[in-house]
């Protein structure tokens, strides 16, 4: 590579790092996410390191943070306050205490004890005590040096301003950090971003008194400069901390052996959520003193601590392109098609763009750069776009208006209920001309909810499709299974299989097969309350000849929208077509009416797990017709919690603490004196 362009990309780099420190240290705003700083941070490290001319001293490696604000009068720290290595995965850690045995010349078996403190993700300050007396408190400032912030450092509850135990040391910086509460954060979230800032913002407030309004805390966790401690580890001495009158992290441990931080770190950061404190990953420190002298600095940063960073849920990526997806009822989902990021471990390349509002109210284009948020198991989502790196060429995206699948026109419907028109744009074709709309109607025709056809999975669905094999759902009784046991991936067995799982399933209750039928807005519940009101499949089918539609509005739970979606359906020759055939190949049993004296009166009931061979929708039908209730969550109105494989075990444990009943499908069928 040429070293002009080495020198002008490390350059940049450099730039862009300074320009965020003075953000951060000055404005007390952060642009740019914790872990794209650190990214940042290391990638000027990694150049470093690989091209020796490029270290000068102004290398971000050797200087930390940015020059305090002028605000303040500014006081040399004794000891520096320095900063931490970062660790991101289990194998930087084994290299952190593969450095300190090798540094130490001691065996590979050598046991090291070590803090995990949680990292707090706050302000830190220096608090230097003289004979017991609190005599000022610094900002770290740029390491060296820091800002005389006593003043408003007194104002916190937390940081003891006289300590008159016998063992307090006669000088020392108590070091630790400065942060507000989540909860107390809330009552200030319209003034700053995040706590972070909050904390921030109030500790350079002009006027104490102005700090004194914010609720700050303050955790102790190390020492700078001392004279007369008589403590020799770091577990001690938070220990002695908390003696003197600080609070400490409660979430502090000792630990031995990095397989036991690791526990310890996702132990930790499954409880992150709940914590009112944000922490953005562990500090370890090697706990005995008399080792931490001998491993001493690097740069500027102990050998003998590091910081574990927690995975961030958001990264940055390009947009390579925009994907439109069609649902079973011909909602266009735009979907990014995005560089593949790593987001807490996940490989991520799609994130859901929603509808097109969304599109045009982030004004989302084709090469944008975008922060992408992963959270839990949502599907991945763009948080925003970058638009200074947005070039010219980026063209506003257009939302089709015409079915990329089948050409027909795109429309955004009126909605009866809002009385706007939707968001979403949707393929105004009829069902099954459509293909990607007939192929999701499949899929929903064979789900557990509805035929509930073992083994006929989406991937199925699509191949039959294309193979011809499929087009409407009565096609599903009549497959040609020669065909298919000549195709890959099957055999003579799985055939068997699949036409036994099919044969069995034309027996189905009339519930179960009109949400088969995929209406839209006719759910499970709505499908129950009209198979409850036609009561046969006849007087059902019957609906197209009699033109009774307006009378459904009556059924108690069905409005105008859906009333209006089964007359949509029933004019559609396709839906007439298909319910005959059906009709001729299925047998449909009648809505059993609800006994209100059944053997499961007055009980409740709550399913938590997976029931063999019958589904969630099924036991509840069959609850029902008992005249049973089933309930959502364990609570004393609860009598009995049927469980499966897999329970949740917490609603497990919730019932077992209320002393309620807990059973399994064999015993709940014998309340029915039925058997599996
Ligand atoms: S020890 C030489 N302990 O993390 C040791 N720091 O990147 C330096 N922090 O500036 C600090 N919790 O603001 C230490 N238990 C803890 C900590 C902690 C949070 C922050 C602190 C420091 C930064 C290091």
């Amino acid at each position: 590579m040429d070293k002009n362009l080495i020198q002008k990309e490390y350059k940049e780099k450099v730039k862009s790092l300074k320009y965020y420190n003075q953000r951060y240290y000055n404005d007390n705003t952060s642009e740019i996410s914790d872990s794209e700083y650190d990214d940042l941070k290391k990638n000027i490290i990694e150049l470093e390191k690989k091209y020796k001319f490029l270290k000068s001293t102004n290398s971000p490696s050797i200087t930390i943070g940015y020059k305090p604000s002028k605000n303040f009068k500014k006081i040399s720290h004794k000891v520096p306050m320095l900063s931490l290595a970062n660790a991101f995965t289990k194998e930087d850690l084994v290299n952190f205490e593969k450095k300190i045995l090798n540094f130490l010349s001691k065996s590979k078996n050598t046991t090291i004890s070590y803090t995990a403190e949680p990292k707090i993700d706050g302000i830190s300050a220096s608090l230097t005590y003289l004979n017991g007396k609190l005599v000022y408190g610094l900002s770290r400032g740029d390491g060296k040096e820091g800002e005389d912030i006593t003043a408003n450092l007194s104002t916190i509850k937390d940081i003891p301003k006289i300590i008159l135990t016998k063992d307090f040391p006669e000088e020392i910086d108590v070091r630790g950090e400065v942060f507000i509460q989540n909860s107390d954060f809330k009552a200030l979230k319209d003034n700053f971003a995040n706590p972070r800032n909050a904390a921030s913002g109030s500790l350079r407030q002009k006027n104490p008194e102005d700090t004194k309004k914010i609720p700050l805390k303050f955790i102790a966790y190390t020492f700078g400069f001392v004279k007369g401690l008589k403590v020799n580890n770091q577990y001690d001495f938070l220990n002695k901390l908390t003696e003197w009158g600080f609070k400490t992290n409660p979430l502090n441990r000792l630990i031995s052996g990095i397989d036991n931080l690791f526990i310890n770190y996702n132990e930790i950061e499954k409880k992150r959520a709940d914590l009112n404190f944000d922490i953005d990953g562990i500090v370890y420190k090697v706990n005995d003193f008399a080792l931490q002298n001998r491993l001493g600095f690097v740069a500027n940063a102990p050998r003998w601590a590091i910081a574990h960073k927690f995975s961030s849920n958001k990264g940055i990526s390009k947009i390579l392109d925009i994907d439109i997806q069609i649902g079973r009822t011909g909602a266009l989902t735009p979907v990014a098609k995005i560089k593949p990021i790593n987001i807490g471990g996940v490989l991520v390349s799609n994130a859901t763009l929603h509808n097109e509002d969304e599109i045009n109210r982030k004004d989302i284009r084709i090469g944008d750069t975008v922060t992408v948020e992963r959270a839990g198991d949502v599907i991945p989502h763009i948080l925003s776009v970058d638009f200074k790196k947005r070039a010219k060429t980026y063209k506003k995206f257009i939302f089709p208006n015409k079915c990329p699948s089948c050409g027909s026109k795109t429309i955004k419907e009126f909605n009866l209920i809002t009385k706007k028109k939707d968001a979403v744009r949707r393929c105004s074709s009829e069902g099954y001309d459509c293909e990607k709309i007939a192929i999701e109607k499949l899929k929903h025709f064979v789900s557990k909810e509805a035929f509930n056809i073992d083994g006929f999975g989406k991937k199925i669905v699509e191949n039959f499709w294309k193979l011809n094999l499929i087009k409407f759902p009565q096609d599903i009784f009549s497959l040609d299974y020669n065909k298919i046991e000549k195709l890959d991936g099957w055999g003579r067995l799985s055939v068997q299989n699949l036409r036994f799982s099919i044969t069995v399933k034309k027996k189905i209750s009339l519930e179960r097969f009109i949400y088969a039928l995929g209406i839209r807005h006719i759910g499970f519940e709505n499908a129950k309350l009209l198979s409850k009101y036609f009561g046969s499949f006849a007087k059902f089918k019957d609906l197209s000849n009699n033109n009774k539609y307006n009378d459904l509005i009556n059924i108690d739970g069905i409005g105008e929208t859906q009333v209006s979606s089964i007359k949509n359906f029933f004019l559609n020759r396709a839906n007439l077509k298909i319910l005959h055939e059906l009709g001729k190949i299925l047998s449909i049993s009648n809505a059993v009416s609800i006994k209100k004296d059944g053997l499961l009166i007055n009980k409740t009931f709550l399913v938590t797990g997976k029931l063999n061979g019958i589904s969630r929708a099924e036991i509840k039908s069959l609850i029902e017709e008992n005249s049973g209730t089933t309930v959502s969550s364990v609570s004393k109105k609860l009598d009995y919690l049927i469980i499966g494989d897999n329970p949740t075990k917490k609603k497990v444990l919730n019932a077992k603490e209320l002393k309620i009943k807990i059973i399994n499908h064999d015993q709940f069928l014998k309340m029915l004196n039925k058997t599996s």
